[in-house]
């Protein structure tokens, strides 16, 4: 779990700021859920015999005795509030986005962590393959407005309850020969989640499903068509994407298009971004059968991918360089009425000299430094120094902060 330090956060600042931009631009509303839900919640959408139910959750009792989990990601909190607020009463098309911390309990490195944030966005109740094209349009969209390339944008298709079943024999069948050159997990695997084997990095496992069947070859006809209609869009979108049929998520609620943005810039953490439809999710969860599609990124990721080319910290607007207990005073009441006006203004309070004064002021980046000293304030004016061009005028001391507003904000 990581601290998000001052320098770091501008950079965090700026890729929630870029998602509220984006997605407002598609019709999406933020919605802000509860970390803690029950654990019942997470074990009918995840899946039980996930890793993240099986082995990642933070998992209590309350003081009642009630058994409760720490998010290990969005969705199906967000399903959850849908339902017990009765949105689709309203409407049973919503556009929701989140941000915020998710925790996971595994094994920490490089862009993978047990706090981790994510930012996510959900389209419930269209089925319409138009829809999924325009999510991942959006996230394409988005990953251009911050300025991160490097991704390629991975989809697949993992058929729905009338398909998957026999696809899942037809695997079970091919492993059951193979089941030697498997690791450990993957004999395991093979039993519950058979599609995970697929999605294993295992070399053994990697060459022993090296011709596994693919599960676009078993999707049923509506399956196939949607998935040939997403493909139709994202090519009228001019959006490029590659298909992976071997992409399988770690998540149990998918059905038809899944997807995954992944970078070779991150080791093995590849995933930058990945979502899908979860046509049954709403339905098993107590809700009105109501299809939805939806993604979240990694916040450190994306920060990771960014790298240096962050946003530069905000420089200040104005330093105030006092010498002396009164000149000090006017230039406290004078920095406190810049602040009122939204200025970013600074002074100092330990007597600092002058030449220590502004030092800090160039710390700070500021572009105006005010100098008062006795002999200035005896004839109530104040040094004005514009930092950008080295220019220095002495200004009446009452009009310095109307000056000041004007420099600053033109205003
Ligand atoms: P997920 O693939 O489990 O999907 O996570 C989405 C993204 O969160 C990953 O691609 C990765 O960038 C980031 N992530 C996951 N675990 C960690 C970790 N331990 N440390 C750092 N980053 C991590 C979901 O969570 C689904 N709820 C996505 C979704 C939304 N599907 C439909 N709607």
């Amino acid at each position: 779990m990581n601290d998000i330090l001052p320098g770091e956060v501008e950079t965090w600042q700026f890729l929630e700021r870029s998602a509220r931009k984006v997605f407002g631009a598609y019709g999406f509303a933020e919605i802000r859920v509860p970390v803690v839900e029950k654990t019942e919640l997470f074990c009918r959408s995840i899946g039980e015999t996930t890793d993240i139910v099986e082995k990642e959750m933070y998992t209590f009792n309350d003081k009642s005795a009630n058994s409760l989990t720490l998010r290990p990601e969005g969705t199906a909190p967000v399903m959850r509030s849908y339902i017990e607020h009765k949105m689709y009463a309203q409407d049973p098309v919503a556009r929701l986005y989140y941000m915020g911390p998710m925790f996971r309990y595994e094994r920490p490195q490089k862009g993978r962590y047990r706090q981790f944030h994510q930012i996510g966005a959900e389209i419930i109740g269209v089925e319409d393959p138009r829809v999924d094209a325009q999510v991942l349009a959006m996230l394409i969209h988005y990953f251009e407005e911050v300025g991160i390339g490097d991704v390629e944008l991975q989809v697949n298709s993992l058929g729905c309850a009338e398909c998957r079943p026999g696809f899942r024999q037809t695997l079970v069948e091919f492993l059951q020969e193979r089941l030697d050159s498997l690791c450990e997990d993957c004999r395991r695997r093979y039993q519950t989640n058979p599609l995970r084997v697929l999605d294993c990095k295992a070399t053994g496992c990697k060459e022993a499903t090296a011709q596994a069947p693919s599960v676009l070859d078993h999707l049923c006809s509506g399956c196939d068509d949607h998935f040939s209609q997403v493909q139709t869009y994202l090519r009228l979108l001019n959006t490029p994407f590659t298909i992976n049929p071997r992409m399988v998520r770690g998540l149990d609620y998918y059905t038809k298009t899944t997807f995954e943005m992944v970078t070779t810039r991150l080791g093995s953490q590849n995933a930058v971004a990945a979502g899908g439809r979860y046509d049954g999710l709403i339905a098993d969860l107590g809700g009105p059968s109501l299809p939805g599609i939806g993604f979240a990124m990694g916040l450190e990721r994306l920060v990771l991918m960014k790298g240096d080319d962050h946003e530069p910290a905000s420089r200040a607007d104005v330093f105030l360089a006092a010498m002396g207990e009164m000149a000090s005073q006017k230039a406290f009441v004078l920095m406190s009425a810049l602040q009122r006006h939204g200025l970013h203004a600074e002074m100092d309070f330990s007597g600092k000299s002058l030449k220590a004064q502004m030092r800090r002021a160039g710390k700070l980046g500021a572009r105006f430094v005010v100098i008062v000293g006795e002999e200035e304030l005896a004839r109530n004016v104040a040094q004005l120094k514009d930092m950008d061009n080295g220019n220095q005028a002495e200004v009446v001391f009452d009009r310095l902060e109307e000056e000041l507003r004007a420099r600053v904000l033109g205003a």
